[in-house]
């Protein structure tokens, strides 16, 4: 068989994957869409390819499975089909298609495992499209909620009926739930999003931590009225609300240690030059290593929240829509793993991440550990995202050592 440059191919399929768009720059691809279908068929034929079971489960989900050992252990590797709106080619996609790539070439230098793999092309790990996210892997951790079906996309469709649409009985997500004592563990490749990597001119680091992280949806009610008749004093206008507590999220984060904070969407009605606005809604997204500083940021956003509505003249709904704790990586992982890179590289470099990732719910139901690519400037969430092929050929190789080395330590 021809020597394979597993880089390139990497960079061959991801390409072909992030035509796979809506239109408008970068990638935008949401889950349970025209466009999430398309990508799930090209993501099958590559797991086919490597040798690959596949089934999509109730959760949207798509499942690529090593034929059947009699094995009773698995190992679970993959990350999430999903991008923001104009997005990078790499993001998520890329921690789905190199471990097929890892497993591709096992295979076909005849290596057998002692365990089963299953790789794992997760939904929905954004939450751009819906105010919730990570539905697939927190199915298999146990640790999903069915409350979150009802909630809503921007055009009032509910998760339920979106899922529903694509084929899913979500009725059915609950029975996913996979036995701890049988999972050796969760590993996710990912592109970095930061420039560490770049920085100390590594291709392949391995991360410690995988920061928490929460979402609020913060609506301000005011009164509308004309923009030239109504007296300035005693205005009840929701956007001055609205723009006094962006600042204050801006300000608390600057001035806290650690802690990211962002009113990442707002939305206001009437939005015409000549009414004042009589509603604002508006998110804010909290994110730090240490839950007790994002808890106490919390509560601050939300009494300063409630506080400018008084202020202001001005009702609020306050809700928390999404929350996921930070996590630490497995040592039973992270040593196969770190001695995976170092035989690949020369050397590690163990970094968190302020991003988060499938694989901190994954952290639910096992071992979990993450291996980071080098992202170009440290730039993602944005068209311009790039990682290397010869950097996605060294996390194939890194990949293949990590199962083999994983392997003889069972
Ligand atoms: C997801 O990728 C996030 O960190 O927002
Ligand atoms: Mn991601
Ligand atoms: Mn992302």
């Amino acid at each position: 068989m021809a020597l394979i440059d597993w880089g390139q191919l990497a960079a061959e399929r991801l390409t072909e994957i992030a035509k796979i768009s809506e239109d408008g720059p970068g990638v935008t691809r949401l889950p349970f869409t025209r466009e999430h279908a398309d990508a799930l068929a090209l993501i099958e034929g590559w797991m086919r390819d490597a040798g690959l079971e596949t089934h999509l489960d109730a959760a949207g989900t798509l499942v690529g499975r090593t034929s059947f050992t009699g094995a009773s252990q698995t190992l679970y590797m993959g990350s999430h089909q999903d991008s923001v709106r104009h997005g990078g080619a790499y993001d998520g996609i890329m921690g789905v298609a190199l471990p097929i790539l890892a497993l591709k070439k096992l295979s076909s230098e005849g290596k057998t495992l002692p365990f089963n793999v299953e790789i794992l092309a997760f939904a929905d790990e954004e939450g751009v499209r819906f105010p919730t996210a990570l539905i697939g892997s927190r199915a298999l951790a146990g640790t999903y909620d069915p409350a979150v079906l009802h909630l809503k996309d921007r055009d009032g469709i509910s998760i339920d009926k979106a899922m529903r649409a694509f084929g899913l009985s979500p009725e059915n997500i609950p029975k996913l739930k996979r036995n701890n004592n049988q999972a050796l563990g969760f590993l996710e490749v990912h592109i970095e999003q930061g420039p560490m990597l770049q920085d100390e001119d590594l291709s392949l680091g391995v991360v410690t931590a995988i920061c928490g992280i929460e979402r609020h949806s913060v609506t301000f009610h005011g009164v509308s009225g004309h923009a030239g008749t109504l007296p300035m004093r005693n205005r009840q206008d929701a956007l001055v609300g609205a723009s006094k507590l962006i600042s204050f999220v801006h300000e608390l984060a600057l001035n806290t240690e650690h802690l990211r904070a962002t009113v990442g969407a707002l939305d206001i009605s009437p939005n015409v030059v000549n009414s004042v606005p009589d509603e604002a809604r508006l998110t804010v997204e909290m994110r730090a290593p240490d839950d007790a500083i994002r808890a106490e940021a919390a509560q601050k956003i939300e009494d300063q929240a409630k506080e400018i509505a008084d202020r202001h003249g001005l009702t609020i709904s306050y809700d928390k829509t999404y929350a996921q704790p930070a996590q630490q990586c497995a040592d039973s992982l992270t040593q196969p793993l770190s001695k995976a890179v170092e035989a690949q590289l020369g050397r590690t470099l163990a970094l968190p991440s302020g991003a988060t990732h499938d694989a901190s719910a994954m952290a639910d139901l096992g071992p979990m550990a993450m291996m980071f690519v080098r992202c170009k400037d440290g730039i993602s969430h944005n068209p311009e995202e790039y990682a290397a092929p010869s950097d996605m050929g060294d996390a194939v190789h890194a990949l293949a050592s990590f199962i083999e080395n994983l392997a003889k330590t069972v």
